[in-house]
């Protein structure tokens, strides 16, 4: 199959928001100190009306809705969300039933999980599926979703609610580009071992190093492996000349590098003015148009995206753009720039144009939406789609950074091949953000005492009221007395 992409995609919030600058007045902060200081302005938050599967019935039924998708076409279907309501039977399954109904009960792929990471974790399933010997020839749905919220205390204000569907499949406008750069690490950052708890237990400054560490390696490895992609495209190139190289690249399994060797040597060195076929040249941001991250909070973003550039200073500190860059920087250890002020201050001066016109169109589901854990990297990606015009957007190259605590990430690529105006039109994604009722704080920590009093509850009908829904929203009808949940449609 070709061009493996995005076919269609749709996101899902909770109809309710609370302001962060009305919460720095409700928790008595400083003025400040979570919409500058952390760089929030919204955050969604729902009550017991909704769990992970209400989340999931309703985006996954409004993509299949929006896009006519027939039940049968879909062969897979992959999970990700660290909302965990049950330690065996997996969303995946409540999901069948929008399936069964229809006599497709020949889906393959079930729930991946580690904190926000579970997404991509699904994502790549899903693609590894359809580039598989096994591919029956049917379309994929991913969908990713959490509930975010925090105890009492310093992480509460970074909470949020949100999830995506994706419709995956061959001859797509937004093509997924082979190389992943991956890393996974143990550490104890952000973890939920409280299963009689929705909230996690929570190293804040430990989970922002553990962030930029992750973002040093991931993006390390992609650009090593760029490289030799680069370097083999262009020994294939010059061994066998253009033609031959392609097609032995092929029979040789070669593909992947092959491929990429030439998707990124001529789009990337031409625009850069490199040489199309310079196996030295090293990948930079400004190989890639927008850079889409996993957005725990806006301040965190903007500190990757310099992260980011203090990599490339690192790899090219005589490149004219750093030219006004003090060079004593590059004495600096690895491990004590994690967490160096003068570091983080300059490589975000500097990167701060860059950051308001590749980063920030990714950032409008942030900005209303708070964390939405595994859906906030594909929020990033729908907000970018929403705000950028199709005919603009085509043929742009998207980095992604996907982190989830604990930790896995992944660093990859995405180019825009065809035009992104069905999705953009069907999600209408800025104008459903904008139409979300900005709710008291007061009305946010009642839901979460709802949640909290509630979680793990048998014999039991939510409280939240329904008006509190969207129209054609999923919701918890009841539990019964042996747990077992009935959904309802506003
Ligand atoms: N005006 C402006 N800025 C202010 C103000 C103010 N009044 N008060 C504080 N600030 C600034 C601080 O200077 C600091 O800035 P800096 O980041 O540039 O140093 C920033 O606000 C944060 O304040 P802190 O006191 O350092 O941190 P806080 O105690 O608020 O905790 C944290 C922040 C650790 C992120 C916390 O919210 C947390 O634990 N969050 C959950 C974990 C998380 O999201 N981690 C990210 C990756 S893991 C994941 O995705 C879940």
């Amino acid at each position: 199959p070709k061009d493996v992409g995005i076919l269609g995609m749709e996101m899902y919030f909770p109809r309710r928001c609370i302001s962060e600058e009305d919460l720095e007045v409700f928790d008595g902060v400083a003025k400040g100190k979570y919409t500058i200081g952390l760089g929030q302005e919204y955050m969604a938050c729902t009550d017991d009306r909704e769990d992970i599967n209400s989340f999931a019935l309703t985006v996954v039924s409004s993509l299949m809705e929006k896009y006519n998708v027939d039940p049968k076409s879909i062969g897979r279907l992959d999970v990700g969300t660290e909302t965990i309501i049950d330690k065996s039977k997996s969303v995946k399954t409540v999901l069948m039933d929008l399936f069964a109904a229809h006599g497709n009960t020949d889906i393959e792929g079930i729930d991946s999980k580690n904190a926000c990471y579970g997404s991509t974790a699904a994502l790549f399933n899903a693609i590894n599926w359809i580039e598989s010997s096994s591919w029956d020839g049917r379309n994929a749905i991913v969908f990713a979703g959490d509930i975010a919220i925090y105890a009492e205390g310093g992480a509460r204000p970074v909470g949020g609610a949100g999830a995506c569907a994706m419709l995956i499949g061959p001859g797509a406008p937004i093509v997924f580009e082979p190389i992943h750069g991956t890393y996974m690490a143990n550490t104890y950052d952000f973890y939920k071992p409280k299963l009689d708890s929705e909230y996690p237990e929570v190293d804040g400054p430990l989970s922002i190093t553990t962030y930029l560490t992750a973002l040093d390696n991931s993006y390390s490895r992609f650009r090593e492996k760029t490289a030799k992609a680069k370097k083999l495209a262009h020994l294939h190139c010059h061994a066998n000349g253009h033609t031959n190289g392609h097609s032995n690249g092929h029979a040789n399994g070669h593909t992947n590098g092959h491929a990429n060797g030439h998707a990124n040597g001529h789009a990337n060195g031409e625009a850069n003015g490199k040489s199309a076929h310079d196996p030295k040249s090293v990948f930079a941001l400004d190989d890639v148009d927008y850079h889409v991250f996993h957005s725990p909070y806006g301040k965190l973003v903007q500190k990757g995206h310099a992260r980011l550039l203090y990599n490339d200073f690192l790899s090219s500190p005589s490149s004219p753009q750093f030219s006004n860059v003090d060079q004593a920087l590059l004495d600096v250890s690895p491990a004590a720039s994690l967490t160096d002020k003068n570091i983080e201050k300059t490589f975000v001066a500097h990167a701060k144009s860059a950051y308001s016109s590749r980063v920030g169109p990714s950032m409008h589901c942030a900005k209303r939406c708070g964390n939405m854990y595994t859906a906030s990297l594909y929020g990033g990606l729908a907000s970018l789609i929403s705000a950028v015009e199709p005919e603009n957007l085509r043929g742009k190259r998207i980095s992604m950074f996907a982190y989830g605590s604990g930790c896995a990430s992944s660093f990859y690529a995405l180019r825009v091949k065809g035009d992104t105006s069905e999705i953009r039109g069907k999600m209408d994604l800025l104008n459903r953000l904008a139409s979300m009722k900005v709710v008291p704080c007061q009305e946010y920590i009642d839901s979460l005492k709802l949640r909290e009093a509630n979680h793990n509850a048998a014999a039991y009908a939510p409280a939240g009221l329904l008006e509190n829904m969207w129209p054609g929203a999923y919701y918890l009808e009841s539990i019964d007395s042996r747990y077992r949940r009935k959904y309802g449609r506003v």
